[in-house]
């Protein structure tokens, strides 16, 4: 079943360039599933499931070459938007990755929710591109997947009863650079006055700082429950018996014979 959908654009700048949305619901032409966002240069409604969209900032982003600089925020913001979509895909890696080295119960269905939110984020984020106007691309992020490298490398040289430490370290440190580039890409589409693209955005950073607390407080419970482990067993290992303790009895022949 088709529906006309119409959404005005909530930004008021310099740029006139729209896109429409042909949609099968309102529901997936407000979410912007169930198509490419196609360019138009008119300023009509000319289609069912229209959703018109604008440069945030005046002047339109372009396609850059290796060796061109970004000149406009437009650019900067699809470009910051583009990594945070790379970063996202690489956290719902590496939060499987959590799921499957935790230890604890608690911890794998922690892990597999956040991979859900994950989910709904990725979507977030193309549908900021869409309320952009632009086409949906990724863009490298050397910073998370270092990050993610470390954990994994961390991960691989502990033993599982520590794991759980090393697994929320690496979580924590990852959550971490996923609200700073939310707070980057929040302040920036704040400033422009896209009010549609700050929700979108603002969803997702509460959905990471969330991940933070969670992360931090069980992270908090399991190393002092380490360390109390960790001085038992240091304890029990002091009250064995040395080699130098243990005495030949005289009735056992000598060592060699
Ligand atoms: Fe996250």
């Amino acid at each position: 079943m088709t529906e006309n959908v119409i959404k005005a654009c909530r930004f008021e700048h310099g740029c006139s360039r729209r896109f429409w949305l042909e949609s099968e619901t309102a529901d997936e032409a407000a979410s912007g599933r169930s198509s490419t966002p196609n360019t138009t240069g008119s300023g009509d409604v000319q289609q069912r499931g229209l959703i018109q969209g604008i440069h945030i900032f005046p002047t339109p982003a372009r396609r850059l070459t290796m060796s061109e600089q970004f000149t406009t925020l437009h650019e900067i913001f699809t470009y910051k938007l583009g990594t945070a979509l790379t970063m996202e895909h690489d956290s719902l890696d590496l939060l499987e990755d959590f799921e499957h080295a935790a230890m604890r119960s608690g911890l794998k269905e922690f892990f597999h929710t956040h991979a859900s939110e994950t989910r709904q984020q990725i979507e977030n984020l193309h549908n900021c591109f869409v309320l952009l106007g632009e086409e949906v691309r990724r863009v490298a992020s050397p910073a998370a997947k270092g990050l993610a490298k470390e954990a994994k490398s961390a991960i691989g040289k502990t033993a599982d009863m520590l794991v759980d430490a090393v697994v929320l370290a690496g979580a924590l440190e990852a959550e971490h650079y996923e609200v700073g580039v939310y707070e980057t890409l929040l302040v920036l589409a704040k400033a422009s006055g896209a009010t549609g693209i700050a929700e979108l955005l603002r969803q997702n950073l509460e959905q990471e700082t969330a991940a933070i607390k969670h992360i931090k407080a069980a992270a908090d419970q399991i190393a002092k429950k380490d360390a109390q482990e960790q001085a038992s067993r240091t304890e029990e290992e002091a009250k064995m018996p040395t080699e130098s303790d243990v005495k030949f009895l005289p009735f056992m022949p000598p060592a060699g014979t």
